[in-house]
């Protein structure tokens, strides 16, 4: 096979809540398959569990986006090529993350849980005075994750649209080299501000937090702890509103999983995990070959193209049998939807907390939601964004 008739990747997805069609073949010429890249460069997809779940662990992958072999899914990703955490590799990335840690237990994410309620009761308040019909996204999944990332990073709610419009700059698909790159910027500038302003007047938050623990001793410049906090406003809100928004969607679309749902909500905090799998919205797990590797059969040299995507392993049927089933009482805690190894997602507990809340008390107090409009005429995010719809429309 020449290069030219390899599939093209990313693929788009058809039904916002299933894999690319095209993942079907891919997995037939699996565990590895091959694709083909923007500007015609190869790279491997990974659709095997098990295999994903060995290369996550391995240090001869790298994140590093700044080496100039990382390869480019999207156009907007040759030109914001600084990712803090996630587009690092060890040692600068373990001193980065250890730096956050404490934020993200499960100890402080249950701290917030009441503040938590009550972000998702305020809203559940005003989208009842406003519909029906609502759209969910800008009235429910997009706030709440926004109000709850900027609560606990100390960053002023208000300024939710200037942070909000950027990140969709920034992290959609189909955003050009120069607009992601602007968004990158201007959303880094912002931070820079807001440490000057707190340095100034502190306040209360995470971001305060490294100021005085970090920034004031010399640990990290100014520079590096923007970037850093920008990341964190952007992974905190934008992958936990397409969760919620995609979550709904799920359910809706398998109401007999609802009923099961609804009528034992403890099986919830299972639930989640198995909506995480099944949805998995974020997909562009990705990484650069290091040091050469073999694996299932396969050599990847120094300079290949990785992806890992979560869709393709938390649908392989040896890890979760008739894996296109969604099943509220499945073990599926394996899934890879926050990635593995180093660089696992450091905010999934607060985005379980988010999940869990939401859900419950918009199925509680709305019982006969409803989509608005068939869901085959909700436009679909783009390959190489987190996965999702633009909007909402529910009744009922
Ligand atoms: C990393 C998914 C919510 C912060 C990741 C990765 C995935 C992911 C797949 C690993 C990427 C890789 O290995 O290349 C998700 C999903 C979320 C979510 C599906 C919502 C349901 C959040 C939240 C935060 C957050 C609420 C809060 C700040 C991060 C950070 C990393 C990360 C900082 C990088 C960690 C590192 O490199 O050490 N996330 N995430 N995420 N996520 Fe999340």
């Amino acid at each position: 096979m020449t290069d030219v008739q390899l599939p093209a990747f990313p693929m788009t997805r058809t039904c916002p809540h299933q894999p690319p069609e095209g993942y079907a073949a891919l997995r037939e010429n699996g565990p590895l398959a091959q694709v083909r890249l923007v500007g015609d460069r190869t790279a491997w997809v990974v659709t095997d569990h098990d295999v994903a779940r060995t290369l996550l662990v391995d240090p001869r992958l790298s994140s590093d986006r700044l080496r100039p072999d990382f390869p480019v899914l999207v156009p907007r990703m040759s030109a914001a090529k600084l990712v803090p955490l996630v587009g690092m590799d060890p040692p600068v990335h373990t001193q980065r993350r250890r730096m956050l840690i404490a934020a993200f237990t499960v100890h402080r994410t249950q701290q917030m849980r009441p503040e938590i309620e009550e972000i998702v009761s305020a809203r559940l308040d005003a989208v009842l005075q406003e519909g029906p019909p609502v759209d969910l996204v800008p009235t429910l999944a997009l706030p709440v994750p926004s109000t709850v990332i900027c609560r606990l990073l100390g960053v002023p709610y208000a300024d939710h649209d200037f942070f909000e419009s950027q990140t969709q700059r920034m992290v959609l698909g189909s955003s050009t080299a120069q607009e992601a790159a602007g968004a990158a910027a201007a959303l880094t500038e912002y931070v820079d501000t807001l440490i000057g302003e707190k340095q100034t007047k502190p306040g209360e938050g995470l971001l305060d937090e490294l100021i005085a623990s970090h920034l004031d001793t010399g640990q990290i410049t100014r520079r590096d702890l923007a970037e850093t906090v920008m990341f964190l406003l952007v992974a905190g809100h934008e992958t936990t509103a397409n969760m919620i928004t995609m979550s709904i969607v799920g359910l809706l679309e398998n109401p007999e999983q609802l009923d099961r749902l609804r009528s034992d909500w403890s099986l919830l905090p299972n639930a989640v995990e198995e909506l995480l799998r099944y949805l998995s919205v974020a997909d562009e797990i990705q990484r650069v070959v290091a040091e050469p590797i073999e694996v299932a059969g396969h050599v990847l040299r120094v300079g290949d193209a990785v992806y890992l995507p979560a869709a393709a392993s938390n649908r392989d049927p040896a890890a979760f049998p008739d894996p296109d089933a969604l099943d509220v009482s499945r073990r599926a805690r394996h899934h890879l939807a926050f990635g593995y190894g180093i660089h696992q997602c450091l905010g999934q507990n607060l985005a379980r907390a988010e999940l869990e809340v939401t859900l419950r008390a918009l199925f509680e107090r709305l019982p006969t939601l409803a989509l608005a409009e068939p869901l085959s005429s909700l436009p679909v995010k783009p390959g190489g964004s987190v996965q999702g719809v633009y909007r909402l429309p529910v009744t009922w």
